[in-house]
């Protein structure tokens, strides 16, 4: 195990190139919208030229694969388990688009062991050199492996809608995630919002929470309206973005998407640091002795 972690870090150290933007996408309660954002919000970005890869961390019950409407013959949990190769995992979406899907029919949890870990955190490194985002469409919930993983990733955006429920299960995560690394860059977007109030209520009313129980700045990417063409674009397995590109949901998306874009270029030259942040993750990471 440790030489593992070792060969790992030293790898690390030797890579001088750019690292691409890691963005785990979260939320409390399930069904609020994270797979459609991350699918549409990886789309446009794919679509401005950028590369961009989906890991459906949603293992068993992924759905990233029927919403781009494409079928993947293997999956996140095969490339785990030693079954298949990284490369072997990775498929075509629209636009040059990437994609690991989560695989589905899984019944029962996954039982995460040392050696899956470490092969998760060598594919997050590997596809950090090789896109310009990498974005984890996270399960619901938090668990012990999920937040390890959350650890080692430097963006995090929350998911929540208007509903009181939504709010404080996104507000618990929130806190999970900054008790383990209160340096984190936390995103909140409220999404199926019905007016532009009930979203600019929303996402204020965690910001203020957040700073007044936790002292946390977290930065408001914007909200999203509830809009019809999400439904019928899932029911055409296609991102609603692509095909419904004038949908005020699209729209907003794609000022949403120029936002998050520009808002690292401000800070481009803090990724000296950011690198050397990450090793230090990775190191308490594995300095844990898990089995
Ligand atoms: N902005 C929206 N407007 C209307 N329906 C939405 C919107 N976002 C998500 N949905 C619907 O909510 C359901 C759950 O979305 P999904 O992305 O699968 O959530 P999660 O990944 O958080 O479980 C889907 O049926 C989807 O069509
Ligand atoms: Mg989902």
């Amino acid at each position: 195990m440790r030489d593992q972690a070792e060969t790992l870090r030293l790898k690390m150290m030797k890579w001088q190139g750019e690292l691409g933007r890691a963005i785990a996408v979260v939320s409390g309660k399930g069904g609020v919208g994270k797979s459609n954002f991350t699918m549409n919000f990886a789309t446009t970005l794919a679509q401005k030229g950028k590369r961009v890869a989906i890991v459906d961390m949603d293992i068993g019950m992924g759905n990233i694969n029927i919403l781009i409407g494409k079928n993947a013959s293997y999956s996140l949990k095969d490339y785990l388990e030693g079954n298949n190769t990284l490369d072997e995992v990775i498929f075509d979406g629209p636009y040059g688009l990437k994609y690991i899907s989560g695989g589905s029919g899984m019944t029962g949890v996954l039982d995460w062991s040392q050696n899956m870990f470490d092969r998760l955190i060598y594919a997050f490194e590997e596809l950090q050199k090789n896109y310009d985002y990498i974005l984890f469409d996270m399960g619901a919930g938090a668990t012990n492996w999920s937040l390890d993983l959350l650890a080692s990733i430097d963006e995090i955006i929350v998911i929540s809608t208007a509903e009181p429920t939504s709010i404080t299960d996104a507000y618990s995560m929130m806190k999970y995630i900054h008790v383990r690394d209160p340096d984190k860059q936390i995103y909140i977007l409220c999404n199926r919002a019905f007016s532009k109030e009930e979203g600019i209520e929303t996402n204020e009313r965690l910001k203020l929470t957040m700073k007044k129980f936790l002292d946390k700045d977290v930065l408001i990417l914007g909200s999203l309206p509830e809009d019809p063409v999400v439904r019928k674009a899932v029911r055409e397995q296609v991102p609603f973005s692509l095909a419904y590109p004038d949908a005020l949901i699209s729209k907003t998306l794609q000022l949403i998407v120029v936002r998050f874009m520009d808002h690292r270029a401000e800070e481009i030259h803090a990724h000296d640091q950011t690198s050397k942040k990450f090793l230090t993750k990775l190191r308490s990471i594995f300095s844990k002795g898990r089995d």
